[in-house]
């Protein structure tokens, strides 16, 4: 098959090499899934250039997200799932087959159905941003009723989670920082967009009577969301790029509200799960729609990585 391959860290044109390779055999409890999209995320470019320290087996394929038809079935999985549609997520976690190839090895859970009306594209932008999204609105109460802030609503992680708080039933404010990202938000159905750089974000936000934070900055807007906080509201911190946050005790102590920290890899199963039941049904509803993508073919990953260090608003898909 052919496949996207690292074998040590580095830049995405130093190490990213595209070529031959094996196609996996399903072990016991897994399937094997050819590809039509793989999905890119931070997570996966991180991976790559080594800023987060890992032991490479042998070579890497990268990327996590995927979406696919299931080919073959390991021993124990019910053989009745070849031919079906799957979604792909965490393929790279702690594997070396992830899904910039043509097939994928992955645990049977991993490869979870798609409903009939999702396409494919659709399914290979869920995996890591909507499972997060998913877990850090839904994991300890229900939202329908509340009003939830999303900070940047037009990330992949911030619009899936305007997307799933509405779909569960909550009213939406979000953070963008440009014209672009508000029409992103908007469309994604926030109920009310506050572009933080102009100004006013404090005014606009304060009496929203909101209960729960999504944040992907906690260093940057611990200061805003302190100053619209009421208590019992919870933050739910997902992301750690720039400076650790400095913690204002006797403000936060007055605040009474909680901080949540959570990285996908290591949550709770049982919450884990339930977030990805959560995005299964959501999308059954028809609550998430398509991002902005841009698409590349399998030889342009590399360019396609350097998109997503660069910020991108369009989510890169690798067309297989
Ligand atoms: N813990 C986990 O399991 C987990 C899971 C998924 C992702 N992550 C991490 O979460 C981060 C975001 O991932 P992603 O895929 O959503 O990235 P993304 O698509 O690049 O989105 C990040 C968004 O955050 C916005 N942003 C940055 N600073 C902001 C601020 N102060 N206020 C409001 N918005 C701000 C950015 O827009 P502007 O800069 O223009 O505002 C951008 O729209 C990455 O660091 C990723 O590694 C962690």
């Amino acid at each position: 098959m052919r496949a996207a391959r690292y074998e040590q860290f580095g830049t995405a044109r130093e190490v990213l090499n595209v070529d031959e390779c094996a196609v996996p055999t399903p072990g016991p409890g897994e399937v094997l899934v050819q590809l039509a999209f793989s999905g890119i995320n931070p997570t996966d470019v991180k991976a790559r250039s080594g800023r987060v320290p890992r032991v490479i087996d042998e070579f890497q394929i990268p990327h996590h997200d995927g979406s696919g038809i299931i080919k073959s079935v390991g021993e124990g999985v019910d053989s009745g799932r070849v031919g079906e549609r799957v979604w792909v997520m965490l393929a790279a976690s702690g594997n070396r087959y992830g899904t910039a190839a043509q097939y994928c090895v992955v645990i049977n859970d991993f490869a979870q159905p798609l409903p009939d009306s999702v396409t494919l594209e659709l399914g290979a932008t869920l995996g890591v941003p909507a499972v997060t999204a998913a877990y850090c609105l839904f994991a300890d109460a229900p939202i329908a009723g509340e009003t939830v802030l999303v900070s940047g609503g037009a990330g992949a992680v911030g619009r899936a989670a305007v997307q799933l708080a509405k779909w569960g039933g909550a009213r939406v404010c979000t953070t963008v920082s440009s014209d672009e990202k508000m029409r992103i938000a908007t469309e994604a159905g926030a109920n009310t967009v506050v572009n933080y750089t102009e100004g006013g974000a404090v005014d606009q936000l304060k009496d929203q009577g909101i209960s729960r934070i999504v944040e992907v900055n906690l260093t940057a807007n611990l200061e805003l969301d302190l100053a619209i906080s009421q208590p019992g509201m919870k933050i739910l911190s997902y992301a750690a790029d720039g400076e650790d946050p400095v913690f204002p005790r006797r403000a936060l102590m007055n605040s009474c509200i909680t901080i949540e920290f959570m990285i996908l890899f290591n949550v709770q199963k049982e919450k884990f799960w339930a977030a990805v039941e959560s995005v299964n049904r959501a999308l059954r509803d028809g609550g998430l729609s398509m991002p902005p993508v841009s698409y590349v073919s399998l030889d342009e990953i590399a360019a396609a990585h350097e998109n997503v260090e660069a910020g991108s608003t369009e989510r890169s898909l690798l067309r297989i």
